[in-house]
């Protein structure tokens, strides 16, 4: 009989054990997804979490789900990226109109690209990630990034919380509420899988949908002092119907800005 695996799993390491503990991530995290070996035959296992190459990745265990996931904010797409951050409509979309140095709560953190470029245009931003599996990924990356003489200096302007955002906004107290809340959750695909981008299939096979998406807007007009970002797909309703202050349109995506 075939063993009952989760989606995905962390295999037993002892490098992968230091890097968590060097990061700060208690092993628990991960309970019930440790595994010393990958199982040979394990329906539904999409990915394993695993340190190669002196960093965590998520690695798919098929192949149409893609290369695996590293966080690398120095390489590639989101280090040129954060170079020309004034271009980005993330940036756009939080600034608005303001002069003053913002705070910025990142509800939905992800492999952290948006957060960094918001700290790369000098904001003070607080990440939060709830999945275990994509939270270690960010730290991964975050702590690399900041031994980098360059990026040193974003990494020092971002917080981490691994757990809920809807937890972490509820508890605030008012003086610590931010100026801006970005809320960036993964949505029902609605165009066939071979349409989603290869890059997300493994994130969305591990990640799965946002159900609470809606839950969270209201409670994120609540706790921000100036507006609320939403990024969607550009064709996307809005969440929970509600219609935002304005919207800035890119080529894939859309931001939804709620003046608060
Ligand atoms: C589409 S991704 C965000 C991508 C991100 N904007 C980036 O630039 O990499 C959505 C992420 O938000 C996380 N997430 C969604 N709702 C959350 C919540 N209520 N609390 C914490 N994390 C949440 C999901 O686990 C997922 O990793």
């Amino acid at each position: 009989m075939t063993e009952s695996v989760p989606t995905w799993i962390a295999l037993d390491q002892p490098t992968l054990r230091q890097r968590l503990q060097q990061l700060g991530i208690a092993p628990d995290v991960l309970q019930g997804h440790w595994y010393a070996d990958a199982p040979d035959d394990a329906a539904g296992l999409a990915a394993i979490l695993e340190w190669h190459d002196d960093g965590i990745q998520l690695r798919a265990t098929e192949r149409e789900l893609g290369n695996p996931i590293r966080v690398d904010f120095l390489h590639g797409k989101t280090g040129f990226r954060s170079q020309r951050f004034q271009h980005e409509m993330i940036v756009k979309a939080v600034t608005g109109r303001s002069r003053d140095p913002l705070s910025v709560l990142d509800c939905t953190a992800g492999l952290g690209r948006d957060g960094f470029l918001l700290a790369a245009a000098g904001f003070s931003v607080t990440l939060v990630e709830r999945h275990p599996a994509i939270a270690c990924l960010l730290l991964d990356g975050l702590k690399r990034a900041a031994e980098d003489w360059d990026a040193a200096s974003v990494c020092a302007r971002i917080r981490t919380h691994l757990g809920s955002a809807h937890d972490y906004l509820a508890q605030l107290e008012p003086a610590a509420w931010p100026d801006v809340i970005c809320v960036d959750p993964m949505f029902p695909e609605r165009g066939k899988t071979a349409l989603v981008k290869k890059e997300m299939r493994l994130f969305r096979a591990v990640v799965g949908d946002d159900e609470d998406a809606e839950a969270l807007l209201a409670l994120a007009l609540q706790r921000a002092r100036k507006r609320v970002v939403v990024k969607r797909p550009r064709k996307a309703e809005f969440i929970g119907g509600r219609k935002p202050g304005h919207q800035l349109e890119g080529t894939s995506s859309r931001f939804d800005v709620y003046v608060v």
